[in-house]
């Protein structure tokens, strides 16, 4: 019995020891367009299809996990937070000509009204990708 227990433990430990070690590879890292596709050296090279080529993946992926909370998958401002945040519809024409790219970054970088900061979670070179999917969205 208490042989039995102690293998328990055992396996226990093991387990945890195992998820934290997954947990710290995923949170101390910086996210880059290469986790997203870690065959970017083959897309580069041109041995996959054309859709895997589009920037933009990376960025609908970076929008997905970071922004789509508020903005929704597609920036229409209608994200399972929203209706505590109550972002606009980023894919309003109204909004895409009122604003210049800069004040796009800006507001991804420096945060805006109830948006926090995210300049220092994001690479600097995400942050046009991310303008650029916004951009994608413009009806
Ligand atoms: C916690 C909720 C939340 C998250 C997460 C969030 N946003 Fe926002 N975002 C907002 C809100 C609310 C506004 C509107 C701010 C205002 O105009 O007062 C906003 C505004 C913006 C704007 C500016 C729109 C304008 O009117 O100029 C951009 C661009 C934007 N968000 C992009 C992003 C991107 C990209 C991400 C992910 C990196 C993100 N947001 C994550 C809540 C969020």
């Amino acid at each position: 019995m208490g042989r039995m227990r102690t293998n328990t433990l055992t396996l226990l430990l093991a387990a945890l020891l195992t998820l934290s070690g997954a947990c710290k590879s995923r949170h101390l890292r910086t996210w880059t367009p290469q986790d997203h596709d870690p065959d970017g050296g083959a897309v580069a090279a041109g041995s996959q299809p054309v859709a895997d080529n589009d920037p933009l993946n990376a960025a609908r992926a970076l929008f997905a996990a970071q922004c789509a909370s508020c903005h929704g998958n597609e920036g229409r401002g209608d994200g399972p937070m929203a209706a505590m945040f109550r972002p606009a519809d980023l894919s309003a024409e109204a909004l895409q000509s009122a604003r210049s790219d800069e004040d796009l970054a800006s507001a991804i970088t420096r945060g805006k009204g109830r948006m926090p900061a995210f300049g220092a979670q994001l690479r600097p070179e995400a942050v046009p990708l991310l303008v650029a999917l916004i951009r994608s969205w413009r009806h």
